[in-house]
């Protein structure tokens, strides 16, 4: 059984490997505490992007001699064959570590169990499954897409308390108070990209950018979700500097050279899906995934919204609810759902909520409904 300082640093390394972010995937966010015989943290360590030294290589140079005879506590089952690095048991191995303990097996095919296998043969002994559910939702992105080879959607919405996302005449602006609108532009740093409908476009004229004041890094690509490829007069997003992606079915692609001349947008075509309207958007998140984003934000209203719902392709619900009514004549956040009953109801799990401003927050993972 993992001894208290060994909890204390697994909770260490869930907290260290965080900053490795958007900029790992397709990696892991793994972090690694190294605790010397008297339980002392001698060397800490993460990942801090794809490419770049695993965090147990970082620990065990931090920690240099003194890991000999200590504890390796890591977040993710340490990696046995060479990749873009060396394997990291090997490294743990000449370090002359004696207890490994880790939070959860690594499912990735190269890995999964052979390195705990490979540490057990080296008469390491090794522990698995310390703070497990925490180091799941740590890598829920790196899960999902080992599982689907999709990106992770995050759908976020501000909405009215009862559950509107524009008034009547299909403004919105502004459902949420300044300080969740610096939240989301928080958000938006933190993704890769950020998606949103046709409708969202024409309508709200917005730059999706985030204007974070704390944020230096890259703008997230922008990807612009279209049945029928009228995007009317906004230009906001156009205007702005970073990739921007028109996602479309391939019937309309043609009517877009506009945007692809004036703007240099990447024009996304896929196959008309077979219900009729606009695309599959599993394709797109596939070659979301492909391209390299692992998460993204989606902002949009109703329409995108529900077609992403009924396809189960929502991962992440979060929404910012405001005090304010705006009646029943004010537009509901999702279309029809094919909700019947309660057992078919869709849940979050891992709810996580907090005051934001004067809005609530509320997020967590999506639990599809089993009927
Ligand atoms: N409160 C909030 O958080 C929030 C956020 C964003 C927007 N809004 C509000 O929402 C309203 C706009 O709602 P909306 O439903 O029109 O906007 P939307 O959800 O942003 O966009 C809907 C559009 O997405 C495209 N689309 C959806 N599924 C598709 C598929 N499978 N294939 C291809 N294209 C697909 C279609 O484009 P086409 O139109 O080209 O067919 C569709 O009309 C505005 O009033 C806005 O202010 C509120």
């Amino acid at each position: 059984m993992a001894s208290l300082p060994e909890i204390q640093a697994m909770k260490r390394a869930l907290e260290i490997a965080l900053p490795g972010g958007k900029a790992v995937f397709p990696n892991p966010m793994v972090g690694a505490v190294i605790l010397d015989s008297s339980s002392n943290i001698v060397g800490e360590g993460f990942h801090e992007k794809c490419g770049g030294p695993h965090a147990e290589i970082a620990a065990l140079s931090e920690a240099g001699a003194a890991a000999s005879s200590g504890t390796i506590v890591v977040t993710l089952e340490p990696c046995c064959h060479y990749g873009r690095t060396g394997p990291c048991t090997d490294a743990i191995i000449m370090a002359g570590i004696r207890r490994v303990v880790i939070a959860m097996s690594d499912p990735h095919p190269n890995v999964s169990g052979k390195g705990v296998m490979q540490l057990e043969s080296a008469g390491i002994e090794v522990e698995t499954g310390v703070l497990f559910k925490e180091a799941e939702l740590l890598n829920r992105v790196y899960l999902h897409y080992l599982k689907t080879s999709r990106s992770w959607v995050t759908l976020k919405m501000a909405l009215s308390m009862a559950g509107r996302t524009a008034a009547k005449d299909g403004g919105s602006r502004w459902l949420s108070c300044e300080e969740s609108r610096k939240q989301v532009h928080l958000m938006r740093a933190s993704v890769q990209a950020v998606m949103t409908g046709a409708g969202t476009v024409r309508d709200d004229d917005p730059r999706l950018n985030s204007r974070s004041p704390e944020y230096t890094g890259e703008q997230p690509v922008r990807i612009v979700v279209s049945a029928t490829g009228d995007l009317g007069n906004s230009r906001k997003i156009f205007d702005n500097p970073g990739r921007i992606i028109i996602a479309v079915p391939e019937s309309v692609s043609a009517d877009l050279t506009e945007f692809q001349n004036m703007y240099e947008a990447d024009i996304w075509e896929f196959p008309a899906d077979s219900s009729g309207y606009g695309f599959n958007l599993t394709l797109l998140l596939e070659r979301t995934a492909s391209e390299g984003f692992g998460e993204i934000l989606c902002e949009c209203g109703r329409g995108l919204a529900t077609t992403l719902l009924r396809k189960q392709l929502v991962n992440t619900l979060s929404v910012f609810t405001t005090p304010l009514i705006l009646g029943g004549e004010g537009l509901p956040a999702f279309d029809e759902l094919g909700i019947d009953s309660m057992a078919s109801a869709i849940r979050l799990e891992n709810v996580r909520s907090s005051l934001s401003g004067t809005d609530t927050h509320l997020e967590g993972e999506v639990v599809y409904g089993t009927d």
